[in-house]
């Protein structure tokens, strides 16, 4: 009886399975929240991880399958699921997450004040999501209805169940002074953060 081979092939080998090969890494640069990022990455990294990675912490990864809503952020001013995108995916674009939308000195945004104030947010894992989401609908609709707000949440999933509240804050600053978020102020300046 020969003797028997104690190498192992990646088949056997969990992490060999998972390992990148070193040369397999790309290089993407994109615009996050109004500065320049350039990241090298695994081809197959998701544009979560790369935002979370790049200090986009706000960016949550729930279901990681395009459901849930928690990890949508703004691509070129449109809501994207990143989890759905790779990191690749993202060259050349301009990405906004909820970091944006605070100014430097930390005063939250009109959107994120009105959550506030109607405490739209419970544990806050789905809202930077949500939050990105409605900045959309206020940019394109700066009075949405009731039931264009409701259809836009449909696309976030909210464990924490306090739909209501959200719903209360988008339209009051709807009806209310301030403007939507992005939205010039009189004097043709934009309050609140980069990407607002
Ligand atoms: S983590 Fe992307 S949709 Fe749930
Ligand atoms: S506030 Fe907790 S999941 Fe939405």
């Amino acid at each position: 009886m020969g003797a028997e081979s104690t190498s192992t092939t990646p088949r056997d080998d969990p992490a060999a399975q998972h390992a990148e090969p070193a040369a397999e890494r790309l290089e993407t640069t994109f615009e996050l929240n109004g500065s320049g990022v350039r990241l090298e990455v695994a081809p197959r990294m998701l544009l979560t991880d790369a935002l979370r990675q790049a200090g986009a912490h706000g960016t949550r990864a729930g279901c990681e399958h395009g459901v849930c809503g928690a990890c949508t952020v703004l691509l070129d001013g449109e809501p994207v699921r990143s989890c759905l995108m790779l990191a690749v995916q993202a060259d050349g674009c301009r990405v906004e997450t909820v970091e944006s939308l605070a100014a430097a000195d930390g005063s939250l945004d009109p959107l994120q004040d009105a959550f506030h104030r109607h405490h739209g947010l419970q544990c806050g894992f789905c809202t930077g999501g949500i939050l990105m989401s409605l900045t959309a609908l206020l940019r394109e609709d700066p009075a949405p209805s009731e039931a264009l707000v409701r259809d836009t949440l449909q696309g976030h999933l909210c464990r924490c169940t306090g739909y209501q509240q959200m719903i209360d804050a988008v339209l009051e600053l709807a009806g209310g002074a301030g403007g939507p978020p992005g939205a010039p102020d009189a004097d043709g300046s934009t309050a609140g953060g980069a990407g607002r």
